[in-house]
């Protein structure tokens, strides 16, 4: 049985994962309409991804007795000066979010509730995993520059790109 405050957190949980992916969901939006094929796939992938981060969680949180609540969400940005902007904002995000990740391993511990301190584990290994990412493509965005073609490149590379998370060898 979960405790108030491990539900609580839990709960927030899942609306920072569900907030993750309308974020992505606007970037892949943003580059799609921009013509930045592989960009705009890459964040529908990404946006699914943290859409299966909070099932996972729905599913946890009601399995041991909790109720998962479905709230109402922040707006995403939808609007970036650049394709380097809307990079910068992915890693932003996902180091707030490992943060957020964080507060949870403490507050399970905290609680002595073991079970969810164990569940945790598979995020705190994801969110390394997508920081990595983050920063990888990073340093490629700042490689291009302005260079049109490398942007071309990239857009096309991007799609080969693939997010093999830690995560996926834990299941
Ligand atoms: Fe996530
Ligand atoms: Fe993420």
């Amino acid at each position: 049985m979960l405790s108030k405050s491990i539900e609580k957190a839990l709960n927030k949980q899942i609306r920072i994962e569900a907030e993750s992916s309308q974020i992505y969901l606007a970037m892949a939006v943003w580059a799609e309409v921009k013509g930045l094929e592989g960009i705009s796939n890459f964040m529908y992938d990404h946006s699914d991804e943290e859409r299966e981060h909070m099932l996972k969680l729905i599913k946890f949180v009601n399995e041991r007795g909790g109720h998962a609540h479905i709230s109402e969400l922040n707006a995403p940005n939808v609007e970036f000066s650049s394709f380097k902007a809307v990079f910068e904002n992915l890693l932003e995000h996902e180091i707030s979010v490992s943060q957020s990740i964080n507060e949870l391993v403490h507050i399970s511990l905290q609680e002595k509730d073991y079970a969810t301190h164990n569940f945790i584990q598979w995020y705190v290994a994801e969110q390394i995993e997508e920081e990595a990412t983050a920063r990888t493509i990073l340093d490629k965005v700042n490689m291009i520059g302005d260079d049109k073609g490398g942007l071309y490149l990239f857009d096309r590379d991007i799609q080969q790109l693939n997010i093999n998370s830690a995560a996926d060898n834990l299941e």
